[in-house]
């Protein structure tokens, strides 16, 4: 059983004002493709991406998937939706939710790099250092956060909380 904590870890206000500031970071470095990693980055994707003052960036959308539904990472990650896309030649800024083992990301990265891609840029939402078990990291961070599970804002517990405004930390009780 699990439930929520009483206080928010980071508000609705915290996220929007420091999207403003990656959204920048972002626009200065420049890409032609956003790729967003389903289903845990689809509203910080879509909040990120309304921010970049790039009016023809590409948007597109992947699935990985290695959780189930337990918050245990089972480490194979299960990539699915890129054989429909042209990538080749296109500066890619990969979108994930959080970044915790690094198992999700390393495994898309592998793959991505097979693709002749122009570049490829990583951005997450939330960092969660102390859980890396393998040598992974994020070009943009929007937060790093301490080894707590979370939800809210996009991220999940067995597909639910995703629709919360404000992003949560989960108690086992
Ligand atoms: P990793 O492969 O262990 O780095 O895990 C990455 C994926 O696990 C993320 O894309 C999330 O879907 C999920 N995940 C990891 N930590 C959390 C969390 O605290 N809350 C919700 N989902 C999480
Ligand atoms: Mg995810």
């Amino acid at each position: 059983m699990y439930k929520i904590s009483n206080a928010p870890l980071i508000t609705a206000q915290q996220i929007e004002t420091r999207l403003d500031s990656l959204a920048l970071e972002i626009q200065a470095t420049g890409f032609d493709v956003i790729l967003s990693v389903l289903t845990g980055s689809y509203i910080f994707t879509a909040d990120l991406s309304r921010k970049i003052a790039t009016p023809d960036l590409e948007i597109a959308f992947i699935k990985a998937s290695s959780y189930g539904e337990s918050t245990v990472s089972k480490g194979t990650v299960h990539i699915s939706g890129l054989e429909k896309l042209d990538l080749k030649g296109k500066r890619i800024l990969l979108i994930d939710d959080i970044l915790d083992s690094g198992n999700t990301m390393k495994a898309l990265i592998e793959t991505l790099e097979k693709l002749e891609l122009a570049s490829l840029k990583t951005c997450v939402l939330l960092n969660k250092e102390s859980r890396r078990v393998v040598d992974c990291h994020a070009d943009f961070v929007g937060f790093e956060i301490e080894d707590k599970f979370v939800v809210g804002y996009g991220l999940d517990c067995a597909n639910k909380y995703r629709t919360l405004r404000d992003i949560w930390t989960l108690e086992e009780v």
